[in-house]
Formats: C-alpha cells, sequence, structure tokens
C-alpha cells in the first residue's frame, strides 16, 4: 500500500488499537438542521477532543471547525438529494479530490446504494473516486447506504454491499451491525465501521452495538445520532471509546456513562 494512503489511514484507525472511533456529523447533506446539530460547532468542539476522526463536508469543516483540530478529518464527499426530494440513492460526487487535499483530510467518504435503481451510478462514482484516492494517497469510504428502507439491513445485504465496496477499490467500509455480521465481516477483506442509525430507545442499547460490533471483527463505529442526540454526548463517547480502544464491556462502559453523568450533576 502506498506510504500516503497508510498514513492516512493511521490517523483514521489507531494503530495503537487496530480501532477506531469516527463522530459522523455529515447528517446535514441530505436531512438539513437535524435535531441537536442545528448549530453544528456547539455540537462538535466538546465531542472532538474524544474523537479519533470526524466526517462531515466541507462545508460544516470550513465554517464550523477549528483549523488547529488535531482529530482526522472524514470528508463526506457524494451527495445531490434530500429527504424531501425524489430518491435519496440519486448522489453524485459534490466535492472535487484537489479540494479534499486543500483540506488536509485523512480520507473521502461516498455513499453506494447497492439495489436501488441508482446502484450502477452510485457504485461509477465510488470507482471514480477510488482511482482519484489512489493518484493522491487518499483512502476511501465506501458507505453502505440504505435510505429510507432500513429494513434492509440483514447480514446477506450487507455483506453483499461490503464486498461489492471493497472489490471496487474502498479502503474501508461504513456498514450497519446486523445480526450475523460476523458473516459481513468475513466477506469483506477491508476494514468495517458500523454506523449507529436513528437513536436507539437508550443508551445501553447503543453501547450494545458498539461492544458486539467490535466483539464480531469491525475496527470501530463511525456513530453520530446515538452519540450527540444523547442528553449527555461526551460522556457517551466516552463510554464507546472505553468499548472500541480498551475492549470494555457493555458493563464496564455503562458504568463510565452514569459515572460521568453523576459527577455532572454534583458539579
Ligand atoms: C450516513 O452515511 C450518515 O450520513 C451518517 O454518517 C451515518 O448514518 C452515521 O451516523 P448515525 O450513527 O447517526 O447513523
Amino acid at each position: 500500500m502506498d506510504w500516503g494512503i497508510k498514513n492516512r489511514l493511521a490517523r483514521i484507525i489507531k494503530p495503537e488499537t487496530g480501532h477506531t472511533v469516527m463522530l459522523a456529523v455529515d447528517h446535514g447533506y441530505f436531512l438539513g438542521p437535524t435535531s441537536r446539530l442545528e448549530e453544528p460547532h456547539k455540537t462538535i468542539a466538546p465531542l472532538l477532543p474524544h474523537a479519533d476522526a470526524v466526517m462531515l463536508t466541507r462545508g460544516i469543516l470550513r465554517a464550523e471547525v477549528s483549523p488547529h483540530t488535531q482529530t482526522a478529518i472524514v470528508l463526506r464527499v457524494s451527495g445531490g438529494s434530500s429527504i424531501v426530494g425524489e430518491n435519496l440513492a440519486n448522489e453524485g460526487i459534490t466535492t472535487s479530490m484537489e479540494d479534499a487535499v486543500r483540506l488536509n483530510v485523512a480520507g473521502v467518504a461516498l455513499s453506494i446504494f447497492v439495489g436501488t435503481k441508482y446502484e450502477h451510478q452510485t457504485l461509477l462514482n465510488l470507482a471514480h473516486l477510488v482511482d482519484k484516492g489512489e493518484e493522491y494517497g487518499i483512502p476511501v469510504l465506501a458507505v453502505t447506504a440504505v435510505g429510507k428502507e432500513l429494513e434492509k439491513r440483514d447480514a446477506t445485504y450487507l455483506a453483499l454491499c461490503c464486498r461489492i465496496a471493497a472489490e471496487i477499490g474502498a479502503r474501508f467500509v461504513k456498514t450497519y451491525y446486523c445480526e450475523n455480521f460476523e458473516k459481513v465481516v468475513k466477506g469483506c477483506p477491508v476494514p468495517i465501521v458500523i454506523a449507529g442509525g436513528p437513536k436507539l430507545a437508550t443508551e445501553a442499547d447503543a453501547l450494545e452495538i458498539a461492544h458486539n460490533a467490535i466483539q464480531e471483527g469491525a475496527v470501530g463505529v463511525d456513530m453520530g445520532r446515538n452519540i450527540w442526540q444523547s442528553d449527555h454526548p461526551v460522556a457517551m463517547i466516552k463510554a464507546i471509546r472505553a468499548i472500541v480502544h480498551e475492549n470494555a464491556s457493555i458493563k464496564e462502559a455503562l458504568d463510565i456513562l452514569n459515572g460521568l453523568k453523576a459527577d455532572k450533576v454534583k458539579a
């Protein structure tokens, strides 16, 4: 692997543990001012020191994140559709590789929509992005997006998506945790991170997903709403970190979370 790609990947997936905590705050690119991400800098700034990488668009990066940050940037470079539009899967590439280089990113991310009307288009988007990424030494993260059809998230479908993304040349893949997740990991020759999805009923549910994903072979999480829609986002990301980097059990992570909540109440 080219030195630049290896170096950038090591800024995201920490060599010390082989794992990563990515903070996803790119939701506005199709959802607009999502709840608790209305003023992104207020959400992002306290969480940034606890994330190995942050995933976002160039607009939010430029306007809402300090250029002094030491957290790796994974730039969302696909889009072109919205939650109120005709079809969320109808995405193109929205940011050039040259701009990604100017922004000093560690990686770029793009969604693929396998099994939809836009499968071919989004897979060719990925192929084009990988060609450009390899030219500049920037790893590409393929996101196996499911649009509004969350019921599609089973192991057979996600294994298909992840494998196709890796075959086209994605250096790492983001997908959903699911039952029989080992099947997804086994069929995918590049590292996998998991999204959190919409906010779950309890924080314990989100910690459980992160824990199970790591135990079953994910290298980390690229989590958004289950962190920053929590009433205790910093405590939540710290608990996730313990799971991802310190092999904490669900109970240990919950103890960290509850301890930090209690400290905040006392302060
Ligand atoms: C999908 O690619 C979105 O843009 C998010 O990055 C992704 O869904 C992760 O965020 P969440 O954990 O909120 O699902």
